[in-house]
């Protein structure tokens, strides 16, 4: 009896509801409402749905959210997991306390969302995102969200997050199977003990299976194709103890990252045409992804054979195991160190010493120093401890030392950081007679050999350049520039395709005046069409230019070896005689200059498309930025040198004056201060000081440009003759940015959305270099995944230096005012 009533409530219940979700039109439920097998809900832009579903080669009933759109079915959340039902009599509903609740056919819970103090009447809601929320009625704050309890995938706007005070951490875990969405082996979490690492747990024996090594600031260390599909992008924020990492695409693919129930991390892509899921990143490249392989103080490198070695200085533990392949049992030290030793001992042993192991993927278990702020500083701290092993310095990290076993050492062929290796000094004098002795190897025989063919050469060559000087030849449509061509340490350009000079001549009309698109950084500029239709931009050198060519042969370093959707694109260039010319993409479109200042076009640009260019110019500088393989810092970023494709997205171009990092380089110095007044950050206008955050400050001066349509420099205020950024900051101190704002481009809708925009662009003008943000924490503010801005100090106004730096100027003036436009306002007389 006691069941019955329930039971028969409820099926009149489903005969009442239940076509009220024949249409499955909504994204709500209510405590009134309830989902059924087959019925659904879907999300507002029909991106997700929610409903029953059986795994494939299951018919366990599992209330669960997919993708909506595509034609496999792809959960990314499943709410009871462990408690399937056996048949579609289940209901998902509201609880009368409040909570989400999935229910049998007896009216039983089987599974609940479990919030402690619920309120009555919540409604829950299926998010865009994919997010299920379930939201008080009167506040409409999300009193339990999906993503806080995740399943096996991470959507864009998902997070690993982890308190490093509480240790607490958002787990995803792997299936069973792919027909058992139930706990399975591994999980994937933030590791914050010390330095930020993602991990993915085996369950099972509680040890790591993979490690992505430390987080840098700009990537984690031993994940090295990360740089290669850095396009995705990957951001940590770290807010008080709060670390959260997500991944990011500016794409309108869909795109997740998934834990398979063998423990694989991977990156997937949705594509279209082929109806299926695409794997863009495996965190399992090779055999030495797996976590420890080679045991306690051995090394793994994937292009050896066998793959595993012990460091140098160690001997397998149990030799014949090793030979066998079991290398699970480690390596062990050869020689005692001398800090263990003299203690009991006294022996005269001379001190330890470190040895340098470069690229590797560092050790698990790291301590961090913060008392160290250099290289010798750790290596002291870490000699000062007998039971430091090990130490690493790296910029974005500071000083890491390993006080244990060295475990999970993996050797790479590039990136990845330097680690020293704790070693007595036997072992050490022994390495160095090894190469003392190769290198003798080398002089004695590799030496005469090498110069008896470095002469062979220099006659051939100097026989092939007089038959050049000869006969003038253009044989040949592809073009590898020589060594000597380059300038400074630029090493190795990539083969570019070659274009006619006599076709180019042809799509332009012989350089016509009317094909001209205006002036490029050395050089004017011409619209082309070739034979077949394509149409191209093509800037050429200004004959009798030096400066020029230096900025020719840079821009071909530089933009050869990038490739972006905000970046223009290089097509190729054409080199004969004198003429010398690079061929890019057309942009029907022209630069961002000549819509946002001022003009009738001012108007094509609304908000939401102003949004999105300053996006993508974030994008862009983002992948400039933050490739640490060839980190780039741009110099000459401004409105003219934003170019728009015909769907107004916006491409960075010229760089002339882009100057490349070398991985550590975090800011360097030069004496010719080169860029555009107005946009010059003060430390590199006066002392020639440049960095990411130079980029940054012109950033924010293009930003504060695109909203207000007005000019940095030159700009008039009818009160009194304000720059721009003072005119900014004038308005922010009387809390009245409205004023600021391109009155075409005002909607009331976008105004908490453009205010918020102006305060990135203040940030980005700060004084302070270290004030300023980073681009990825740029890019994180400007879409609100970092809610609370904080408050902007004085921006520094360059615009008109004061007589101090006059001299400064007027050299930069002088030098460019003959061949080169770009310094575009004479100052400082
Ligand atoms: C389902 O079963 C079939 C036949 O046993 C098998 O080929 C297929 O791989 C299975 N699918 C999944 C997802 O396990
Ligand atoms: C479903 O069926 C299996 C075996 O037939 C049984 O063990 C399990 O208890 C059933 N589950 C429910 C929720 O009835
Ligand atoms: C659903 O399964 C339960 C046991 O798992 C069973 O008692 C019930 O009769 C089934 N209902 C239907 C409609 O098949
Ligand atoms: C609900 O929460 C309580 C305590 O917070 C816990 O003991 C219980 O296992 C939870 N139930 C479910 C189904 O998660
Ligand atoms: C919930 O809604 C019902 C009907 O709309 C109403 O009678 C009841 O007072 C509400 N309860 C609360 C706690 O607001
Ligand atoms: C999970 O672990 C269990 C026990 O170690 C093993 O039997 C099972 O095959 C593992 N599952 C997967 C998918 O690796
Ligand atoms: C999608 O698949 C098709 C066919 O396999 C392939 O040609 C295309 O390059 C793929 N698209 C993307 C974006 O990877
Ligand atoms: C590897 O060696 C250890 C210790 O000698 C032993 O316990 C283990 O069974 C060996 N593993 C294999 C796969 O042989
Ligand atoms: C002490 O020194 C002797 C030789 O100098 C060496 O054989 C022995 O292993 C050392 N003892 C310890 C505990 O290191
Ligand atoms: C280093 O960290 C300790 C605690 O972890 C803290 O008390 C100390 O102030 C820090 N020192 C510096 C220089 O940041
Ligand atoms: C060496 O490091 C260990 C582990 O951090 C620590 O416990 C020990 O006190 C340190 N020893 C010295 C002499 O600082």
């Amino acid at each position: 009896m006691n069941s019955a009533f329930p039971l028969l409530l409820l099926l009149s219940l489903v005969t009442f509801f239940s076509s009220k979700f024949c249409f499955g039109s909504t994204d709500t439920i209510t405590s009134t409402d309830f989902i059924k097998h087959p019925s659904t809900i879907i999300s507002n832009a029909d991106s997700f749905e929610l409903g029953w579903f059986s795994p494939p080669n299951s018919t366990a009933q599992y209330v669960g959210i997919w993708y909506h759109q595509i034609s496999i079915q792809t959960l990314v959340w499943v709410a009871n997991k462990d408690t399937p039902l056996n048949n579609t009599s289940g209901i998902f509903t509201i609880s009368n306390d409040g909570n989400l609740v999935v229910l049998d056919e007896y009216n039983t819970i089987i599974w609940s969302s479990n919030i402690t103090s619920p309120t009555a009447n919540t409604t829950a809601r299926i998010l865009d995102s994919g997010n299920l929320v379930l939201e008080d009625p009167v506040s409409g704050v999300f009193i339990w969200e999906s993503f806080q309890h995740p399943s096996n995938l991470l959507l864009p706007s998902m997070k690993l997050i982890t308190n490093k005070r509480t240790q607490q951490k958002l787990q995803y875990t792997s299936w069973k199977t792919p027909s058992d969405p139930s706990k399975g082996n591994f999980s994937l979490a933030l590791d914050v003990i010390n330095i930020p690492e993602a991990v993915v747990w085996n369950n099972n024996g509680g040890s790591p299976y993979w490690r992505s090594g430390p987080w840098n600031g700009q990537s984690f260390i031993g994940f090295p194709n990360m740089i290669s599909v850095y396009h995705i992008g990957f951001s940590l924020m770290i807010e008080d103890q709060t670390y959260s990492f997500s991944i990011f695409y500016n794409s309108n693919l869909l795109y997740n990252m998934v834990l398979s129930p063998e423990g694989i991390l991977e990156q997937q892509f949705w594509n279209e045409s082929k109806g299926n899921w695409e794997v863009s990143w495996s965190a399992f490249r090779t055999e030495c992804d797996y976590y420890g392989v080679c045991g306690a103080f051995g090394v793994c490198n994937a292009e050896a054979i066998p793959v595993c070695s012990c460091l140098t200085g160690f001997k397998p533990k149990v030799e014949d195991e090793w030979k066998r392949g079991n290398w699970s049992n480690g390596c062990v030290r050869i020689t005692p160190l001398q800090c263990e030793s003299s203690a009991r001992n006294n022996s005269r042993a001379e001190e330890d010493g470190f040895l340098k192991l470069e690229m590797v993927k560092v050790p698990f278990l790291v301590e961090w120093s913060n008392s160290s702020t250099s290289g010798s500083d750790c290596k002291q701290e870490c000699f000062e401890n007998c039971s430091c092993s090990a130490y690493a310095y790296e910029n974005g990290i500071g000083c890491m030392l390993w006080k244990k076993e060295l475990i999970d050492v993996q050797k790479f062929e590039s990136l990845g950081a330097n680690l020293y290796l704790r070693l007595a000094n036997a072992d050490l004098l022994k390495i160095n007679d090894v190469k003392r002795k190769s290198k003798g190897m080398i002089i004695a025989i590799v030496l005469p050999t090498i110069l008896v063919i470095f002469i062979i050469l220099a006659i051939y060559f100097w026989w092939r350049w007089k038959a050049y000087k000869n006969e003038y030849s253009r044989k040949g449509n592809r073009l590898k520039l020589r060594t000597d061509d380059m300038i400074g340490d630029k090493s190795e350009f990539k083969e570019l395709p070659l274009y006619d000079f006599e076709k180019l001549a042809i799509a332009t009309d012989s350089f016509a005046l009317s094909k001209k698109l205006g002036q490029g950084g050395f050089g004017p500029v011409y619209k082309g069409t070739l034979l077949d239709g394509q149409e191209i931009a093509i800037k050429r050198l200004s004959r009798a230019s030096n400066q020029g060519y230096e900025e020719f042969i840079n821009e071909v370093i530089v933009i050869s070896k990038l490739q972006h959707r905000n970046l223009v694109q290089l097509l190729g260039c054409c080199i004969e005689g004198e003429e010398k010319m690079l061929i890019y993409e057309y942009m029907p479109n022209s630069s961002l200059d000549a819509f946002i200042f001022g003009s009738a076009k001012q108007k094509l640009l609304d908000w939401r498309k102003r949004f999105n260019i300053i996006n993508g110019i974030a994008r862009g500088l983002l992948y400039l930025h933050r490739d640490s393989r060839l980190r780039i810092i741009h110099r000459d970023l401004k409105a003219s040198n934003i170019l728009l494709d015909k769907d107004m997205n916006p491409k960075i171009s010229d760089f002339g004056m882009a100057r490349i990092f070398g991985g550590n380089e975090v800011e360097a110095n030069t004496i010719r201060v080169v860029g555009t007044y107005g946009y010059m950050s003060p430390e590199y206008a006066m002392q020639g000081q440049f960095s990411e955050k130079s980029d940054v400050f012109s950033f924010g001066v293009l930003l504060l440009e695109i909203i207000s349509g007005k000019k940095n420099t030159g700009f008039n205020n009818h009160e009194h003759a304000l720059s721009l950024l003072e005119f900014a900051w004038k308005l922010w101190i009387e809390d009245n940015l409205i004023a600021l704002i391109d009155p075409t481009i005002y909607e009331l809708s976008y105004h908490l959305e453009i205010l918020r925009c102006i305060q990135v662009g203040l940030l980005c003008v700060e004084e302070s270099i270290n004030d300023r943000p980073n681009i990825v924490t740029i890019l994180s503010m400007l879409n609100s995944e970092i809610v609370d801005l904080p408050l902007p100090k004085q921006p520094s106004f360059i615009a008109r230096p004061t007589q101090r730096d006059s001299r400064i100027s007027q050299q930069c003036v002088n030098k460019y005012s003959t061949n080169s436009l770009t310094v575009t306002s004479v100052i400082g007389r």
